[in-house]
């Protein structure tokens, strides 16, 4: 590590540069430089008013507070970063007490100062304040990277007399919180170069980082502008308003375009569960795997929006036994060709076809994209389907992580998909351990084929025309080429260097 970052890292945070090694699991140790310098990297260019914020925050931290301890408050204060740090939160990799320390990033006890927000809120409302009998609480609700939280009650006219005042919160985005936004991203783009031009040096893959970075921002810079939120939200309640296990909070007719005024949910983080009962666990499991994945995936509808943050602060368990989805602010559609390749990928996965699962993986990867590079990590997949794993949608998803980490390129939409499905992934396995996401997909995608099958006898046999995204042409292929797939399962491997599944 260089000695610039020794001393960055010492006196800005007073972490040991051995403790902060530490922080960086074995399995990523060839990592530990780049964070390490990535960091000090970050922090050498912030402006002084906030590194000084930084340190006066550290300073109030007790002596002996450990490396992860000291994270948080510097995470907190550099929104980028804060969204990071959630986005691993849940990675079963990292140390436990780190992953202690990174969940607080998902809902935090608000630190603005109430006198800040009221007036810009009071501002905000104005005529609707007494048009809607706003009562707006003393204390905040709660806040995460932008927004701060804040508990509101109202009354609409229509409402008889005497009926309870109904429970609201008003989003607003914290003080400052967007020119701070500004100022991470701008940091960021330079450390993207900065990462590309030593790209060898640190033993990085061979990627465009400032592309991916430009895509990275443009997502992160949604995250202040509620009017996408708000969007969101509207069509979300629709998308669920035949759910009765999934609450998305009602938008209220006083938001604004800086401030969201929605319905209040009670309940507590889905992680925060332990004292449900088992079934109850299992229950919000589902919930979760069916409205954030198998609803997105499996559905002919390409309005069906996904949820581009599923991260455990997002996602509550309410009082009365729902999954409440909150935060709107990212979310994505995929279209009817990214769900069809999706599916090609699992019907060549189960013909044990690699060819086939390249021209699916072809048909999501951007014209940049190497033939080599896809041969090699679709020969891998395969290779992996030897023995009893089946070919299921995680095992897919696997596969376009390991292609994007080698510099295949996909549209933003599923590269916000990819983080999402494996932020969810790790929320899940808290949530009920003993649940496997693998199954519960596969039991999705079995219950549609089940309530597809009628349809079946009035289309051609060639029409994707389904949830699935499976014709019955291809489902006749999987059942033809089964005596010959299971054969190439257990097919003996003669040697590593050569394809066994390319001829
Ligand atoms: N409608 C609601 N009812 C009750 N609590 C809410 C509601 N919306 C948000 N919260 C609470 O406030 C927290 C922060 O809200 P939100 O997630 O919308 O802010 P954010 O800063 O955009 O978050 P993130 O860092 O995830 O982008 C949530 O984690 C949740 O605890
Ligand atoms: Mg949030």
């Amino acid at each position: 590590m260089t000695s610039v970052t020794n001393v960055m890292l010492h006196t800005a945070l007073q972490i040991d540069p051995a403790e902060l090694d530490g922080l960086v699991p074995e399995r990523y140790a060839d990592y530990r430089a780049i964070v390490a310098d990535g960091l000090s990297f970050f922090l050498q260019r912030l402006s002084a008013g906030r590194l000084g914020e930084i340190l006066a925050a550290q300073a109030g931290l007790p002596a002996g507070a450990s490396a992860s301890r000291r994270l948080i408050p510097l995470l907190h204060a550099c929104p980028a970063l804060h969204k990071l740090g959630q986005v691993i939160a849940r990675n079963a990799h990292l140390d436990p007490m780190l992953r202690r320390q990174l969940q607080r990033l998902e809902t935090m006890p608000s630190q603005t100062p109430a006198g800040q927000v009221r007036p810009i809120l009071e501002r905000e409302l104005g005529r609707h304040m007494r048009r809607y009998r706003i009562r707006i609480a003393e204390r905040h609700l709660a806040e995460a990277s932008v927004a701060v939280i804040v508990p509101m009650t109202w009354s609409d006219r229509a409402d008889p007399p005497g009926a309870p005042r109904r429970h609201a919160v008003a989003k607003l985005l914290k003080p400052g919180v967007t020119e701070r936004l500004e100022e991470d991203l701008e940091i960021l783009g330079r450390l993207s170069d900065y990462l590309e031009e030593r790209q060898a040096a640190y033993g990085l893959p061979d990627l465009d980082y400032h592309q991916i970075f430009d895509e990275v921002a443009e997502l992160l810079t949604h995250e202040v502008r509620f009017e996408h939120e708000q969007s969101h939200l509207r069509a979300a309640a629709k998308q669920f308003s035949g759910r009765t296990d999934v609450q998305v909070p009602a938008l209220l007719p006083f938001s604004t375009s800086t401030l969201t005024a929605m319905e209040r949910v009670y309940g507590k983080k889905v992680t925060d569960t332990h004292s449900l009962t088992a079934s109850r666990r299992t229950g919000l499991f589902h919930a979760m795997v069916r409205a954030l994945l198998s609803q997105v995936v499996l559905s002919r509808d390409p309005s069906v929006l996904f949820h581009g943050d599923p991260h455990a602060g997002n996602l509550f368990a309410t009082r009365d036994g729902r999954l409440a989805i909150l935060d709107w602010s990212l979310a994505g559609r995929l279209t009817t060709a990214d769900r069809e390749a999706l599916s090609q990928i699992i019907v060549g996965g189960l013909r044990m076809d690699a060819r086939a699962v390249a021209r699916a993986v072809r048909n999501l990867t951007g014209r940049g994209t190497r033939e080599v590079t896809i041969r090699t990590h679709v020969d891998e997949a395969m290779g992996q389907l030897r023995g009893l794993a089946l070919p299921g949608p995680t095992w897919a998803m696997r596969l376009l992580d390991a292609l994007a980490l080698s510099g295949a390129r996909f549209a933003p939409r599923l590269l916000l998909f990819r983080k999402a499905f494996f932020t969810l992934e790790g929320v899940l396995a808290d949530v009920c351990p003993e649940c496997s996401l693998e199954g519960a997909l596969i039991g999705d995608v079995l219950a549609a084929l089940v309530r597809e099958w009628p349809s079946r006898l009035l289309r051609p046999p060639l029409s994707r025309d389904y949830a699935t995204h499976v014709s019955s042409g291809d489902l006749l292929r999987i059942v033809a080429s089964a005596p010959t797939a299971l054969l190439r399962r257990w097919r003996p491997i003669h040697s590593h260097s050569e394809s066994m599944f390319f001829p």
